[in-house]
């Protein structure tokens, strides 16, 4: 399990909840009352664009704990977007095309995404993407 801050959607919107890892941020959203537009639901239209942040909160005691090289889960701290999220941000000038290629070269997602394309894979802060 962890954790999913959204944050600056509004007051009733703003809240953590709980999420598990493989969930898509979307659904995580909708299901808990977190309004994010939807034209397309299948990563062509943009509309569900948000920015992200990485969290390294433990989800059992919330406190920060860095990374534990030695305990590298690559499932879990790689991301693979696929090229059609990746090309609808660029066209959309949410990211460079700079950004896209090294997403894709490192398998780290970008800043923003699209968050019916976006599989949570750990701890995150969700703001909208203005
Ligand atoms: S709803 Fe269209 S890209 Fe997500």
């Amino acid at each position: 399990m962890v954790n999913v801050i959204f944050c600056g959607f509004g007051e009733d919107m703003d809240k953590r909840v709980i999420a598990k890892q493989g969930d898509l941020l979307l659904r995580v959203a909708q299901d808990n009352g977190i309004a994010i537009p939807t034209e397309c639901k299948d990563g062509m239209c943009g509309s569900c664009a948000v920015r992200v942040e990485e969290l390294t909160i433990d989800s059992g005691t919330g406190t920060k704990s860095d990374v534990d090289p030695d305990g590298w889960d690559k499932n879990k701290y790689t991301t693979y977007m696929e090229d059609k999220e990746l090309n609808t941000l660029v066209e959309m000038g949410a990211i460079s095309k700079k950004e896209a290629e090294s997403s894709q070269q490192y398998a780290q997602q970008t800043p923003v995404r699209l968050a019916c394309q976006c599989i949570i894979k750990g701890s995150m802060l969700v703001k909208p993407f203005e």
